[in-house]
């Protein structure tokens, strides 16, 4: 019976393989949707600038999401992009990554159209921590260095400290060596996305896109990781795009998205003064805060037993 048993063995491996072969090739045959143009040279980076001109995008023909929008990242400054959900902020992000390509307009690093240079190029210079995080199959160590797959072990090491997820790996039985999982699935979203932040921190790149960089975190930890990002941001090209005001007050500009148009920007405080859709945004923001802290004295007192409970619940 043990070579019957074997021949069972090879016959379901080598059904295995040709399956594999055959998903192989499926994918192989996928056309890619943004290929680079046949003279596309490497993209020549200087100082960084980012400037969208009239750019209209839609995913679907039949559903405009950026009726030509216009703005300058200047070399080393930070813009913010804020506005209600679903009014194409990531989708921002995703043009200047050129995952799709825009269908009016232009989008220009340094003079040079983003469809006129290499992805390879344009993919170098551009470092971006997403909404999502997506991680490989593999150990935390290996998601980390995806970011500059030749850097040294210092090197990763010191950008988990300044993502600051290293308390959180020295914890972990195996470390840096720990699988994370189909997609990360075994990391909390905030883990991941301390993930993506090391990754981007190793990265180092010129210029930076921010995508809720920092959503999924605790007030605590968020304050220290905000303190890591502003100090990558520093003297880079910025793009952060936020839910929390909070983190945006010092940007160089701030622009309010709404329906696929800029319905204001300009700095905080001149936002403020006009009393638009980012002021209401604010305050309406600030309420929110506000609720949130006073039902933490509240427990905080109940925990102290300051709070005279009367009569039991009912
Ligand atoms: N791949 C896609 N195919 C079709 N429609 C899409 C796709 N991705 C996003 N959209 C649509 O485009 C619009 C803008 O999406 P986007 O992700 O840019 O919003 P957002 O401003 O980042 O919102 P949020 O604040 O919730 O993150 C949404 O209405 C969304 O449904
Ligand atoms: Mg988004």
């Amino acid at each position: 019976s043990v070579p019957l048993n074997f021949i069972g063995f090879v016959y379901r491996e080598i059904r295995q393989g040709l399956t594999d072969i055959e998903q192989m090739f499926d994918l192989l045959e996928v056309e890619a949707e943004v290929v680079d143009a046949p003279d596309a040279k490497p993209l020549q980076i200087g100082a960084g600038a980012v400037s969208f001109k009239d750019v209209q995008f839609s995913y679907d023909p039949e559903r405009p999401i950026l009726k030509g929008i216009s703005f300058d990242v200047p070399a080393g400054k930070t813009i913010a992009i804020v506005g209600p959900s679903g009014a194409g902020k990531s989708t921002i992000s995703r043009l200047l990554y050129r995952f799709y390509d825009i269908q009016g307009g232009s989008i220009t690093i340094d003079g040079q159209d983003i469809r006129d240079v290499t992805q390879k190029s344009l993919r170098a210079v551009v470092g971006m921590v997403p909404q999502d995080t997506v991680l490989f199959n593999d150990t935390l160590a290996y998601n980390i260095r995806y970011g500059r797959p030749d850097a040294p072990d210092a090197d990763v090491t010191a950008a988990a400290n300044a993502a600051q997820i290293s308390g959180f790996i020295s914890k972990l039985p195996d470390g840096f060596q720990t699988m994370v999982g189909e997609r990360g699935l075994k990391l909390s979203g905030g883990e991941k996305q301390r993930v993506a932040i090391a990754r981007t921190i190793l990265k180092a790149p010129p210029i930076l896109i921010l995508d809720e960089a920092t959503s999924a975190l605790d007030t605590h930890t968020e304050q220290e990781i905000q303190s890591a990002l502003d100090v990558v941001s520093q003297n880079r090209t910025t793009l952060v795009i936020a839910h929390r005001l909070s983190t945006v007050i010092g940007a160089d500009e701030i622009i309010v998205l709404k329906d696929g148009n800029i319905a204001e920007r300009g700095t905080h405080s001149s936002l403020m003064l006009a009393g638009g859709l980012y002021a209401s945004m604010w305050s309406r923001q600030r309420e929110a805060i506000q609720a949130e802290e006073r039902l933490r004295e509240v427990r905080e007192k109940d925990d102290l037993g300051v709070v005279d409970r009367g009569e039991p619940a009912h």
